[in-house]
C-alpha cells in the first residue's frame, strides 16, 4: 500500500481528486461551533469539508474557509442539495442558495442528499446541468443503494463520481462498494465511527489496545484501508485531531479481515430513513 496521508486523493472518473479524509459537520452548530471546528481542521492539514443545505451551518462553513487563508483550489468542499428542493428548476436554485451561502462560486462535489421517489431523475439532469455549467467540479449521490444506481445508471450518460453512504465496520456494505467500485463511482463513508455509539464494542477497544491507537482511529482506519472517502464529524479540536492521527499505522491484512467480519447492519439512521428498506426512497 501507498503511504497515505492526511492529504492523500483518490481519483474520481472524471479525473478530479477527492482528498480521502474530510471533516463531517452534520449536527454542528450554526455559528461558533462549526466556524471554529472548521477552522480548527483546516489548520491541522484537513482539505475536504463536508456540509449540506440541510445542517443549516453552509455559512459558518463559508466564513471558516475564507477566513483560513488557504487558497479556495486546495481545499475541497463538499454540499447536497435537500430533499424539498429536488427537482429541476429547484435544484438549480438550491445549489445558487448554498453557493451564496458558502461564498464560493463553485463546489467541488453537489450530492443528491437522498434518492426521492419520483423526483430523482429530474434532479439528476439538474446535477448534470450544475455539472455542465462548471458550478461543481464533479457530481455525485448519496444514500443510493445498487437498484437506485442501476436505476440511474440507465437513464443518464454521466455517471456519478461518488455515492455518500453509511459505512463502519459494524456496518460494512460489501455488495454496494464492489458495485460502487465496478461503476466507477467512489464510496464516501459517512458516520464512519458509527455516530460513536460503538467505540465501546470489546472486539473495536481490544484492536485499539493492540495498535496503542484509539477505537475511533481504529475505524477510521478500517475504511480508509478499503480505498473509502472517510468524513468523520467532531466540534472538539482534540478529537479533529485524534481522528486525522491515522497515518502513522497500518491494520494488518489479517486484522482486516477480521474487522470485517464484525457487520452486525447497525445502522445509526432511523429505520425510516434506511435505504435498504424504507418504502420513502422506494
Ligand atoms: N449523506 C448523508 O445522508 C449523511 C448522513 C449522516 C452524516 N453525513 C456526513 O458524514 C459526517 C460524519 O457522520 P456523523 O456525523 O453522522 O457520525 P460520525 O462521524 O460517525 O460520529 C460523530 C459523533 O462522534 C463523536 N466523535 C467524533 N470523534 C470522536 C472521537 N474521536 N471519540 C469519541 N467520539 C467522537 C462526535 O461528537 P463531538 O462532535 O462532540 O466530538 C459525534 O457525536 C457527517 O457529519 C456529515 O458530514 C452524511
Amino acid at each position: 500500500m501507498d503511504t497515505l496521508t492526511l492529504q492523500s486523493t483518490i481519483r474520481m472518473n472524471n479525473g478530479v481528486e477527492i482528498p480521502r479524509f474530510g471533516l463531517g459537520t452534520f449536527q454542528s452548530k450554526a455559528g461558533e461551533e462549526t466556524y471554529n471546528a472548521v477552522r480548527w481542521a483546516l489548520e491541522m492539514g484537513y482539505r475536504h469539508i463536508d456540509t449540506a443545505a440541510l445542517y443549516g451551518n453552509e455559512e459558518d462553513v463559508g466564513r471558516a474557509i475564507a477566513d483560513s487563508g488557504i487558497p479556495r483550489e486546495e481545499i475541497f468542499l463538499v454540499t447536497k442539495v435537500w430533499n424539498d428542493d429536488q427537482g429541476y428548476e429547484s435544484t438549480l436554485r438550491a445549489l445558487e442558495a448554498s453557493l451564496r451561502h458558502l461564498k464560493t462560486d463553485y463546489v467541488d462535489l453537489y450530492l443528491i442528499h437522498w434518492p426521492v421517489k419520483g423526483l430523482r431523475h429530474e434532479t439528476w439532469k439538474a446535477m448534470v446541468e450544475i455539472y455542465k455549467q462548471g458550478k461543481a467540479r464533479a457530481v455525485g449521490v448519496s444514500n443510493y443503494t445498487i437498484r437506485h444506481l442501476e436505476e440511474l445508471l440507465s437513464n443518464t450518460e454521466l455517471v456519478p463520481a461518488a455515492n455518500q453512504i453509511e459505512f463502519s465496520p459494524f456496518l460494512y456494505r460489501k455488495a454496494l462498494l464492489e458495485y460502487c467500485v465496478q461503476h466507477g463511482i467512489v464510496v464516501e463513508a459517512y458516520s464512519p465511527l458509527a455516530r460513536a455509539q460503538k467505540l465501546e464494542d470489546p472486539r473495536l477497544t481490544a484492536m485499539a489496545q493492540k495498535y496503542g491507537k484509539t477505537p475511533a482511529q481504529i475505524a477510521l482506519r478500517w475504511a480508509l484501508q478499503h480505498d473509502l472517502v472517510v468524513i468523520p464529524k467532531s466540534v472538539r479540536k482534540e478529537r479533529i485531531l485524534e481522528n486525522a492521527s491515522i497515518f502513522d499505522f497500518e491494520l494488518s491484512a489479517e486484522d482486516m479481515a477480521e474487522m470485517d467480519t464484525w457487520n452486525e447492519d447497525y445502522w445509526t439512521i432511523s429505520e425510516s430513513y434506511n435505504p435498504e428498506c424504507s418504502p420513502r426512497w422506494e
